[in-house]
């Protein structure tokens, strides 16, 4: 593949304040960099988005270092080596990695997550930011390490339609749970995570009262709560969790993502009282087992226990568009832009 004769590039022209927005990110065009020993020069293909990318534009950043002000946007992204000074990758691999919004990126290997090579394979290249990359892992190890979802669970996912969501209802079956509940926004995501998703139920928690359908779903309680959006929610759930349930704090959706700083919940002495274990989830610590964790979604997908749903936008120019969207209502699954196609 040859590099392209410039690199476009959406960069963050100011900190956002609040909600994120296209107009803080600014369109350039920069002469495409040569790789340094060590480096690898990659042409980017597909775009994830993922809520933690707002993180990313704080001042504090989060787990990553922010993301400054001249700085192309972060991203996870597909892309294929166009000239590698590191013995790992070759021209023409096709990657998975940290990212950014630009055509051509340089990467480095010693990161917190270096680029993967990815196998050929039956399946679409976009899977590997889907199911086969941080949403599909996370909801793979959230669940099994995580939660050890087992035999006989109930189960309750917050943000169910979203990339990791919208999977953990299918591995928390393939792993015998007996029910598994989403909590969605709006009839028809509530309807689409039972006839598409694997759900046994749904809660849409934009017009229902969440207490009051756990009671009837789950009059026994929860066993196990896969929680994406914190806040409110998590209070709720800790009200309505089984003796020696188990939490995974996987995401905090209800915050906006525009501060690290979060209120705890108010029903915190529940952990306490009903002996539950709360834990959380950050990829980067299963970074050795990620081929595992892939090699056994593939076996669902291929056993047909998941269903993967992935929303495709076209096109460079629409990167910054999408970011808000994360926050004010997206389509199930996977959202990506596709920007190039491999050589
Ligand atoms: N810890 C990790 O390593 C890791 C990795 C991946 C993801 N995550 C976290 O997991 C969570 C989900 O990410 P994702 O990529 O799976 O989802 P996504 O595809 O970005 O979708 C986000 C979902 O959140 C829901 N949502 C948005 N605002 C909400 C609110 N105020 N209250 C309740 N639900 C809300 C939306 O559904 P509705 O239309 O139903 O509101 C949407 O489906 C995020 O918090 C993310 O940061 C963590």
């Amino acid at each position: 593949m040859n590099a392209p004769a410039v690199n476009r590039q959406w960069i963050l022209a100011r900190r956002p304040e609040g909600a994120v927005r296209p107009s803080d990110f600014r369109y350039q065009e920069a002469p495409v960099p040569a790789p340094a020993e060590g480096e690898v020069l990659v042409r980017t293909l597909y775009f994830g988005y993922d809520a933690s990318q707002r993180i990313w534009l704080t001042e504090d950043g989060g787990y990553m270092p922010p993301v400054q002000i001249g700085e192309p946007m972060r991203t996870m992204g597909i892309g294929q080596v166009i000239a590698s000074r590191d013995s790992a990758y070759a021209a023409g691999d096709l990657v998975e990695g940290f990212m950014s919004w630009q055509d051509c990126v340089l990467a480095r290997a010693d990161g917190p997550m270096p680029l993967r090579v990815l196998p050929k394979a039956q399946y679409p290249l976009s899977w590997n930011l889907g199911i086969f990359g941080v949403s599909g892992l996370t909801a793979y190890f959230g669940s099994t390490d995580g939660l050890k979802v087992k035999p006989g669970d109930v189960v309750v996912v917050s943000a169910a339609t979203g990339a990791t969501g919208s999977l953990v209802g299918g591995i928390c079956k393939a792993l015998g749970a007996k029910t598994v509940i989403a909590v969605a926004g709006g009839a028809d995501k509530c309807r689409w995570v039972i006839e598409s998703a694997g759900y046994d139920a749904a809660i849409d928690y934009k017009s229902e009262d969440i207490g009051q359908r756990l009671d009837e779903l789950c009059p026994q309680g929860v066993d196990a709560y896969f929680d994406n959006v914190g806040g409110h929610m998590l209070d709720t759930l800790l009200l309505h969790m089984a003796p020696r349930g188990r939490i995974l704090i996987c995401g905090a959706m209800s915050s906006g993502y525009t501060d690290v700083k979060l209120k705890g919940p108010s029903n915190y002495m529940r952990i306490c009282t009903h002996m539950l274990t709360v834990q959380g989830i950050l990829l980067f610590f299963y970074r050795d087992r990620l081929a595992e964790g892939a090699a056994q979604l593939a076996r669902w997908v291929a056993e047909g226990l998941l269903h993967v749903e992935q929303h495709v936008v076209e096109g460079f120019q629409r990167a910054p568009e999408l970011l808000p969207t994360m926050f004010t209502g997206k389509s199930p699954g996977k959202l990506l832009l596709h920007v190039a196609d491999p050589a």
